[in-house]
């Protein structure tokens, strides 16, 4: 099975566990998608909340009612994909430049469950470099206390800017990204707090504690995975 049909696989897992009535978190990325398509095909009475633009766009094509972050009452489940599934369910997120909106609206869920392709599952978080969402107001000097708090955690790797045909990657929230290819991430709760310490740091792509079950497709089939 390609990395692609298990991601699809994946996402209508996923689907299968939302109910009519629901206010539902919808993730970015190309996992999450498959999510949007296959809740869209179900047609139910949900409330869809998006965690970017494109995900709202997805979502509206599809006849999915999307309302604004805090425009509901609690949202029951969030479903979204990650970049890495570490121990305890730790993630990597940000690929996609989402990360803030999408942090806001798992924090905002009663429910998160993530879903991937059997690759994104690892040892050790790491490999996959840590995106951090930065104000774009001085980030040349926001990046030099960056480099400080990496430091302090033992971690060497250059921040290095998330550019697009030469241009600055812009969020959804107009800031702008840096990504750390930091190898290995042996505390993550520590760098976590060290990056979030760090004025004109919005966030980090960092999710800890935060999902309460993954689904992974694997070839054998979709996997449930408890933190
Ligand atoms: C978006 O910012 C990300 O957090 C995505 O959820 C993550 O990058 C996974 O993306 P794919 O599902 O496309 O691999």
């Amino acid at each position: 099975m390609s990395a692609e049909d298990q991601k699809r696989a994946a996402g209508e897992a996923a689907a299968a566990l939302v109910q009519p009535g629901m206010v539902v978190g919808l993730g970015t990325g190309s996992t999450a998608a498959w999510f949007v398509r296959a809740l869209g095909a179900r047609k139910l009475d949900i409330v869809g909340v998006a965690t970017s633009r494109s995900t709202a766009t997805l979502a509206q094509e599809l006849g999915i009612r999307v309302a604004e972050l805090g425009e509901t009452g609690p949202i029951d489940l969030t479903v979204d994909g990650a970049d890495e599934i570490g121990p305890a369910l730790s993630l990597i997120k940000g690929g996609g430049a989402a990360l803030l909106r999408e942090k806001l609206v798992w924090e905002a869920s009663r429910r998160c469950v993530v879903i991937a392709d059997a690759g994104k599952r690892v040892p050790r978080l790491g490999a996959f470099p840590l995106p951090v969402e930065v104000v774009a107001f001085g980030h040349r000097t926001t990046l030099d206390r960056i480099c400080d708090a990496l430091s302090e955690c033992d971690i060497g790797a250059a921040p290095r800017q998330r550019l697009k045909d030469g241009s600055p990657v812009l969020t959804d929230g107009g800031n702008v990204i840096y990504d750390i290819a930091c190898g290995r991430i042996d505390a993550p709760a520590a760098l976590a707090a060290a990056l979030k310490s760090v004025t004109g740091v919005v966030d980090h792509g960092l999710f800890l504690d935060l999902a309460d079950l993954a689904l992974v497709a694997t070839d054998a089939g979709v996997v449930e995975i408890e933190p």
